[in-house]
């Protein structure tokens, strides 16, 4: 076995994980029906008998409006038997398990989320496209209870964890965001203000959390594009989260409607992200992509641990526990962002690759994952299960070039090396 700092035991406020891998929370789209299912259920397992020290659940929305994927969970009485199966059966394995709570906001569309989709102000969303309304006051009251609500759940489900999701420009980060906030009340203009509705989902969720649950945050570094959040604001945000009393964050960057590749690196797969939709459903989209994807969605480098210099300004600014996510593929890697001091790792496309890529570092079997950051199980998941290509039959010819050049592009660095 393989000593190393990366296989102690860490806590996350009143939680304790065997060690300081976690599983980020990446999009399963395998909730059919906003409910948990025998796929969600074998992923996960499968990751905690891989050996982390706890998986996230991805993007489960606290209400219906919340929603932007059929395939997400959505927080509700009747799906807590569900949750229940999945987190007894990863304790089982001797890992944790947390859940990732939020709201999609503007991002979505009314045949998913069953009404006009809503933000921080009202206008258009080209990402969905729709046209959005602006929450009102007496709304933001009764979110702020469904996100207590859904803690509560969480808590029924038996997740040790939750994480908010107040980054890549969901719903808390369109009201920290001066490009989606344009409020004249108490929740726009000053960065004050629009760090009051966090702010208050922050404060009901710790009340609900209690002493037993874990309170992680998801936030931004940067929004990754010119009306954006800057760093500055950014660090302001996370103090804010520190005096508020959150027990660890986790640090990413990115826009999804806007700058989606600022939180991921590398290239989106434009062929593979067409392919996939239904082309009844989505013909003008899938248009704009052939003609434009690469203009809509631009490449950003990849190397490997991609935001450690960023995170390290963060590092510096707050003492809370940080969990460091992006670009994680090696152990000497892994070792040198803990001696960072850093107290949790996060990792999402290692262990979509390969659910056993902790074991396989401890035991010594591999230093390096065998992801090559094609980013094809991006591009799949908007429409179809999380997957990695290696897992897919009968890959069509031109999503098989189209994951070759991006492997031969991104791959080289942390995943084809030291595995000798
Ligand atoms: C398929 C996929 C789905 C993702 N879905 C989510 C998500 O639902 N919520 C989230 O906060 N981040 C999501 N992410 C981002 C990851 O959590 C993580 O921040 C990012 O991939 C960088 O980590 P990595 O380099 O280890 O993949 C997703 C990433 C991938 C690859
Ligand atoms: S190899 Fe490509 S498809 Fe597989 S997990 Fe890595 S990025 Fe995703």
């Amino acid at each position: 076995m393989v000593e190393s700092p990366v296989f102690t035991p860490v806590k996350i406020g009143p939680v304790t994980l065997r060690n300081r891998v976690i599983r980020s929370a990446a999009f399963e789209n395998m909730a059919y029906g906003n409910s948990p299912s025998q796929d969600l259920y074998d992923y996960h397992v499968a990751v905690a008998r891989g050996g982390v020290g706890m998986t996230t659940l991805a993007y489960a929305s606290v209400n219906r409006s919340g929603l932007s994927f059929d395939g997400q969970l959505w927080m509700r009485k009747e799906i807590v038997p569900g949750l229940r199966r999945i987190t007894d059966a990863v304790h089982a394995e001797g890992a944790k398990c947390s859940i990732q709570l939020g709201h999609c906001g503007n991002m979505t569309h009314r045949a998913t989320c069953g009404c006009m989709p809503v933000g921080a102000s009202s206008g258009f969303n080209l990402y969905s496209p729709t046209f959005v309304r602006g929450l009102r006051k007496d709304e933001l009251d009764s979110l702020v209870e469904d996100f207590g609500h859904a803690v509560d759940l969480a808590r029924e489900a038996g997740f040790d964890c939750v994480e908010i999701h107040a980054g890549h420009g969901y719903l808390i980060s369109q009201f920290l965001s001066p490009y989606t906030n344009h409020r004249r009340d108490e929740y726009g203009g000053s960065l004050e203000n629009r760090m009051r509705l966090m702010r208050r989902v922050i404060k009901c969720v710790l009340e609900h959390a209690g002493n037993d649950i874990g309170v992680i945050v998801k936030m931004n570094m940067y929004d990754g594009f010119r009306r954006g959040m800057k760093r500055e604001e950014c660090l302001e945000v996370a103090k804010e989260l520190e005096r508020l009393g959150v027990h660890a964050i986790v640090l990413s960057a990115g826009f999804v409607s806007k700058a989606p590749m600022a939180v991921m690196h590398g290239a989106m797969p434009i062929k593979t992200l067409a392919y996939y939709m239904d082309w009844k459903k989505f013909w003008w989209l899938k248009a704009l992509l052939f003609f434009f994807g690469r203009i809509m969605i631009p490449t950003v480098p990849y190397k490997e641990a991609y935001f450690l210099e960023d995170a390290k300004v963060f590092r510096k600014a707050v003492g809370l526990p940080l969990i460091y996510v992006g670009g994680l593929t090696s152990l000497s890697k892994m070792e040198e962002v803990l001696s960072e001091g850093f107290q949790g790792l996060q990792v999402a496309r290692a262990l979509v690759h390969d659910t056993d890529f902790v074991n396989k570092l401890r035991s010594g079997e591999q230093k390096c994952s065998g992801c090559a950051h094609s980013n094809y199980c991006i591009g799949r998941m908007y429409t179809l299960e999380m997957k990695c290509n290696r897992c897919v039959e009968n890959l069509p010819a031109r999503l098989r070039r189209e994951v070759e050049k991006a492997e031969k592009r991104w791959g080289s660095e942390g995943n084809m090396k030291n595995n000798s």
